[in-house]
């Protein structure tokens, strides 16, 4: 599948027939004859030429009115992931553990696929990696899993897990779920009031002998912030506990690599780097013992049974390696334009009536995110009022069950809370993220309406 990724300058696949399949390319920007050239290995496609105010790859396929703020959300799947994934929705439909020639050329695809993700991650060996259905699918497993598999190595005891204050719900809800079970105890540990974690506090919660896991984000999907996993890792395994990261946020963005970050078990969620949703896949080092998230057919190493999806998985092999492709000139465009819209916002507002939530220093978060709060706006409202024009999200929830007071019942996010974020900026703050796709001309157009929005709700501006 990702062996011939070069097609009129586009990532394509080659059907695993003989014939060419007939289904035609999108026309790629001018552009892009530039952008991937074939690698002298042949695998993959060579890196291009930042250029970082331009975006990246072929042009989507829709012409959306709504400017698409909300990459953290989930991403559009990237045309050339679109394309590498054609075959597989017509001829190249054989069952993978079958024997036969259908069967062989789909289990090609499937090894392909997985030794993209092993790569894009620095695996050691495709066999780490096992396709999943989502990122919850991962963060469960991955705790679960390794909780019982720890209580078979300790007949009546009960393991603890140590993970941050402001994991997803993937993490904490399944953490809160198994305790509820009786299966695991679990710290959460506090963080600093840029959102990341504490390491000190992060120490003095592992217990030895009996953490079992503990499990630390990559990147944080509201404020960007990106945790120091690598100490909190080597910290974890001086007390012989495992390491989990969930890297659902920062593939695509930064370098991630399961050795740097010293991960035993890591999330790689597909929609979040131009992947199709339905696909995502789990690093497992090789030697962690870990319980099997499905039982039945020997699928996945008899990890994880059930046929595998060619296409989901062909798709998440192409994302792969795109953002391995693209990584260096991805995160540059995305920085470009964030910081674009960082400046536009900030100077469109008193100086104090801004509040930009997460890591100061740019090496500590997401070259894509921007959670900025903005004092005495009703961020709900505004993102009710311009849901047809710009697509973003925000740090509270409107009307959450539990919310309260007199904002209408707005219930701000966790993680602004575990962070102290104050409560007028946590109730206007916005979280702006950009990606692949986005251009300059849009990012100045949302500063332009969110502007608009803010006066329409009487909130003082520099600009008239
Ligand atoms: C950090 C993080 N982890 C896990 C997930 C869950 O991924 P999925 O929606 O594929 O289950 C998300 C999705 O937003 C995320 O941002």
């Amino acid at each position: 599948m990702l062996s011939a990724l070069h097609h009129k300058g586009s990532v394509r696949s080659i059907c695993c027939f003989s014939s060419a399949p007939s289904v035609a390319a999108p026309e790629p920007r001018s552009r892009k004859a530039t952008l991937l050239r074939p690698s002298p290995c042949g695998l993959l496609p060579a890196q291009r030429m930042p250029n970082a105010t331009e975006p990246l790859g072929s042009a989507l396929p829709h012409t959306a009115k709504a400017i698409y703020l909300d990459y953290n959300g989930t991403t559009p799947i990237f045309p050339e992931v679109a394309e590498a994934m054609e075959p597989f929705l017509g001829e190249c439909f054989g069952n993978p553990s079958s024997g036969h020639v259908y069967g062989r050329r789909s289990k090609r695809a499937l090894d392909e696929a997985r030794g993209a993700v092993a790569t894009l991650i620095g695996a050691e060996s495709p066999t780490e990696v096992v396709f999943t259905a989502c990122g919850t699918e991962c963060n469960n497993w991955a705790l679960a899993g390794a909780a019982l598999a720890w209580r078979e190595g300790h007949p009546g005891a009960t393991p603890h897990v140590v993970a941050s204050a402001v994991e997803h719900p993937a993490v904490t809800e399944c953490l809160k779920a198994l305790a509820r079970l009786g299966l695991l105890c679990y710290t959460l540990v506090p963080v600093d009031a840029e959102g990341r974690v504490c390491l000190e506090s992060l120490r003095a919660a592992l217990r030895p002998g009996s953490t079992a896991v503990v499990s630390l984000m990559h990147a944080n999907n509201e404020t960007g912030a990106l945790q120091p996993v690598a100490e909190a890792a080597a910290a974890a395994r001086a007390a012989g506990a495992l390491v989990h990261c969930d890297a659902a946020q920062s593939i695509g963005k930064v370098q991630v690599d399961v050795n740097e970050l010293g991960a035993d078990l890591l999330t790689v969620v597909g929609h979040k780097f131009g992947a199709p949703k339905g696909v995502a896949a789990l690093y497992i080092r090789s030697g962690v013992r870990l319980a099997p998230f499905l039982h039945g057919g020997g699928q996945e190493g008899g990890r994880r049974a059930g046929t595998e999806s060619i296409l989901l998985a062909a798709g998440l092999g192409a994302a792969a390696a795109l953002a391995r492709a693209e990584l260096a000139a991805a995160g540059a465009h995305m920085a470009a334009c964030r910081d674009r819209l960082q400046r536009g916002l900030l100077a469109a507002f008193p100086p104090g009536a801004t509040r930009v939530n997460g890591p100061s220093d740019d090496a500590h978060r997401l070259p894509n995110t921007l959670s900025i709060g903005i004092r005495g706006l009703s961020a709900a409202a505004a993102l009710e009022a311009l849901a047809d024009s710009l697509a973003a999200s925000s740090g509270a929830a409107c009307h959450a069950p539990g919310g309260g007071g007199d904002d209408g019942g707005a219930r701000i996010s966790g993680v602004l809370q575990a962070m102290a974020v104050p409560r007028e900026n946590a109730l206007g703050t916005l979280r702006l993220s950009t990606g692949r796709h986005t251009t300059l001309e849009e990012v100045d157009r949302a500063v332009a309406f969110i502007l608009a929005e803010a006066k329409r709700q009487g909130i003082a501006t520099v600009v008239k």
